[in-house]
């Protein structure tokens, strides 16, 4: 009898050990989580919300004036800007010198060719009023110059210089535009080779008095206080507007980071209204592009 009451009391107080054993585990993973969630390991995936939090760095960012301090060649200090997170666009201020602008530019000159689309049905290129400037594509690694900054661009994106198209150079002269496009592939041939288009960078070779601006009209967050947006023009006020300045790279992503097309990439190249418009543009694919 004895020994049959005293059995359920230790089920029972077995039971009590364990609850309070799973009931310490439970706070004890509780505080696990909250702690890797402060230091940011566990990463969860909101939608508007949290991005609305994101792009709110954006608007705080200030373009700063040289202030010295920072890695400097020909006197022009190099800094990097968050423009946004949707999509993902950055500037890298100076990235190229004077000098090297100003050399892309000569040894394109004497080539500048009509610049075209890719047909999203054949995926050949063809002309198109969308794109009205004109364009020469340097050869990849076509000699050490050309190798420092394609090794450079690599380093900037930490994609590697195998899966970057031919850079392009490209000049817009007064009323030429690029209308909103992406850069990504919507047919079946362009990717063949290399894959999809996951990043570009597209570095400005010279200043442009008035127009000429890169812009994003589907860039999440308010812009209006940004200080880039004075002194544009029309076309920049459609969204998040980038200005040409000799010299500044502007990466963006086309891809998201699962590898899905980024729909909020979609960009233009706003008509020049005084001056004219020199860039470089270097396409990043998914996969070594030989
Ligand atoms: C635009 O720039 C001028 C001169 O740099 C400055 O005085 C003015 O306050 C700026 N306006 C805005 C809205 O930022
Ligand atoms: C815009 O910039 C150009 C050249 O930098 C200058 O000549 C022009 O006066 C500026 N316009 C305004 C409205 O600030
Ligand atoms: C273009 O810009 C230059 C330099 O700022 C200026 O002298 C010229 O008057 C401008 N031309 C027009 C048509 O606005």
């Amino acid at each position: 009898m004895a020994k049959q009451k005293q059995q359920p009391r230790l089920k029972k107080s077995m039971l009590r050990h364990s609850t309070l054993f799973f009931a310490l585990l439970f706070i004890f993973s509780l505080l696990l989580a909250l702690t890797l969630f402060g230091v940011g390991f566990i990463f969860v995936p909101t939608d508007s919300g949290e991005a609305t939090s994101i792009t709110s760095i954006v608007r705080k960012t200030v373009v700063r004036e040289n202030e010295g301090g920072g890695d400097e060649e020909d006197g022009r200090e190099r800094w990097t800007e968050v423009l946004s997170w949707e999509p993902r666009a950055f500037v890298y201020h100076n990235f190229l010198t004077k000098a090297e602008c100003e050399h892309l530019i000569d040894i394109s000159k004497p080539h500048m060719q009509k610049s075209f689309v890719v047909d999203p049905k054949t995926g050949l290129p063809r002309a198109s009023s969308a794109r009205t400037s004109y364009g020469w594509f340097l050869r990849k690694g076509q000699d050490a110059f050309i190798r420092n900054i394609e090794k450079r661009i690599a380093d900037l994106t930490f994609i590697p210089v195998e899966n970057g198209e031919s850079i392009q150079i490209l000049r817009y002269e007064t009323g030429q535009e690029y209308k909103f496009h992406h850069d990504y592939f919507s047919d079946k041939f362009s990717v063949q080779r290399g894959g999809q288009r996951v990043a570009t960078v597209l570095i400005y070779l010279s200043d442009v008095e008035e127009g000429g601006e890169t812009v994003f009209p589907r860039a999440k967050g308010d812009f209006s206080s940004v200080s880039r947006r004075n002194n544009s023009s029309v076309c920049a006020g459609t969204g998040l507007a980038v200005k040409p300045r000799m010299g500044d790279a502007l990466l963006f992503w086309s891809m998201k980071p699962d590898g899905t097309p980024d729909p909020n990439s979609l960009h233009g190249g706003c008509p020049v209204i005084n001056g004219t418009k020199w860039s470089a543009t270097k396409w990043l694919r998914m996969s070594e592009y030989i």
